[in-house]
């Protein structure tokens, strides 16, 4: 179980934002908001590098989540292994544990935990970012949303639990997006890349 959750970690670890960006010449920590997330690639490379980063992080959540199940894992152990890469890739352990906000990561490891929920939690949270062109509030509010449904659809407490951890990680890695939604200097989706404030 111990070798399940430590290769789940070391999955979430890959810093593919970083990777990608630097294959560009760019340092993405440097630019636009200093993420190395899929929405300051695209912000700063445009939509391909930004494909590439979003769909290779939700993988390495949805990966961790399937490898432990492989490996004869229950779901709760497999669920943890999921909340095992997301730290992975919040709080890299070979970057000074620095990461990224874990988006895309929890969304692949929440998919394979609840895809119901998730789905339902990925429509509204779609929809809150292109209503409000911010990634930041519709990330969190789909998170919210993911941890509503599932209670509503009497999820095990387990399963709720590691949801409930996930969204407040998540809500934890955007704490500077927080205070500037709140100031209104937030960036939306589709403005240019700037230094990083
Ligand atoms: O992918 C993370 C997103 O919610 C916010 O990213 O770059 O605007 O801080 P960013």
């Amino acid at each position: 179980m111990i070798v399940a959750v430590l290769l789940a970690y070391l999955l979430g670890a890959i810093p593919a934002g970083a990777w990608v960006a630097r294959r560009r010449g760019v340092d993405i920590r440097t630019v636009g908001s200093g993420n190395s997330g899929a929405t300051n690639v695209q912000r700063t490379l445009g939509w391909g590098p930004g494909l590439v980063v979003g769909l290779f992080d939700i993988v390495k959540g949805a990966l961790a989540v399937w490898v432990a199940r492989r490996l004869g894992l229950s779901d709760s152990l497999a669920a943890l292994c999921g909340l095992a890469a997301v730290l992975g890739h919040n709080f890299n352990a070979f970057n000074g544990f620095r990461g990224g906000k874990g988006v895309a990561t929890s969304l692949g490891a929440m998919l394979l935990v609840d895809p119901q929920s998730s789905l339902a939690g990925f429509v509204i949270g779609f929809i809150a970012i292109y209503l409000t062109r911010y990634v930041s509030a519709g990330s969190l509010i789909g998170a919210v949303a993911t941890v509503v449904v599932a209670q509503s659809l009497e999820r095990p407490w387990w399963e709720l639990l590691i949801l409930v951890i996930i969204s407040a990680l998540m809500f934890y890695q955007h704490r500077e997006n927080i205070v500037r939604l709140r100031a209104g200097t937030e960036s939306r989706f589709g403005q240019k890349a700037a230094s990083p404030p």
